[in-house]
């Protein structure tokens, strides 16, 4: 299983980093251009998110041909190896539209539903997160090692900067700002990067203490859900794991306090 789930971790990171290269190469000048929109007319999807799934469907379709596949902007392919890939090729399409610089490809490799392996490649800055389920998460900058992840923690919830996003769907988003309104009198503040996939590679590595969304898809969730627990933060959701209707991160000493402060919250 180890020598199975390693190579795994190999080929989505030869993936992730040939999608952000093509990513940085094709982006023009400018603003991006919306070719369709998804959930609401402001949910966008670019010509650019297409061709950087296509890239990562060839990619690891080469390598493991009977692998299932779940992109954001194609959809899903059943397999039969009992492996789904769980891509989203650009997490921060609005971001990468508008040349904010934060956004990035991130694939998660499931065996049987669980995730093992995931990676996470910011598409302007180079910087790779890593992790395998059980082996802990990692960072890399440049031509650097990987540096292992160890979440901090802060001294009391009240000093969390906490990182959040909200739902392309007005009623949702409206739901969830009045959440957000009530969490900002117990927290030092809160971030919206617009990429929830670097915001949980964030709280793992200590750029963020806690993390809370609604609505994230299986695509946004995968690689940074892996990467997060494996540098020592708890996720949750409604239940014990999170899911679309809500996730919650925080690194273990906070965790529960985070988590009963959120749902008081009315998340
Ligand atoms: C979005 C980003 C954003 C989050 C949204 C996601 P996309 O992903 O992760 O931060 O708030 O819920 O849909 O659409 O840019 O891949």
């Amino acid at each position: 299983m180890t020598a199975q789930v390693d190579e795994l971790a190999r080929i989505a990171l030869t993936a992730a980093r040939a999608a952000a290269a093509y990513i940085r190469a094709a982006r023009p000048a400018g603003r991006v251009a919306a070719a369709q929109t998804k959930s609401s007319p402001t949910d966008p999807v670019t010509l650019i998110d297409q061709a950087a799934e296509k890239l990562i469907r060839e990619s690891i379709g080469a390598e493991r041909p009977h692998d299932g596949f779940l992109g954001e902007e194609g959809g899903g392919t059943a397999g039969s190896s009992g492996v789904v890939w769980v891509v989203d090729p650009i997490d921060g399409t609005v971001n990468f539209m508008y040349g904010i610089g934060a956004y990035a490809v991130s694939i998660g490799a499931e065996i049987d539903g669980t995730v093992e392996a995931g990676c996470i490649v910011n598409a302007v800055t180079g910087e790779e997160y890593t992790a395998v389920r059980g082996a802990g998460a990692f960072a890399r900058t440049g031509d650097g090692a990987p540096a292992r992840l160890a979440a901090h923690s802060p001294p009391s919830l009240s000093h969390a900067l906490v990182g959040t996003g909200f739902n392309y769907v007005v009623d949702i988003r409206l739901h969830q700002a009045r959440a957000v309104t009530a969490l900002l009198a117990h927290v030092r503040d809160i971030r919206r990067n617009g990429s929830a996939a670097l915001d949980l590679c964030a709280v793992a590595e200590g750029r963020l203490d806690a993390y809370v969304e609604q609505g994230l898809k299986p695509w946004d969730l995968a690689a940074g859900g892996l990467i997060a627990r494996e540098s020592g933060v708890r996720l949750a959701g409604l239940g014990a794991d999170p899911d679309e209707r809500l996730t919650i991160a925080a690194p273990e000493p906070i965790a529960e306090e985070f988590f009963r402060l959120v749902r008081t919250c009315g998340f």
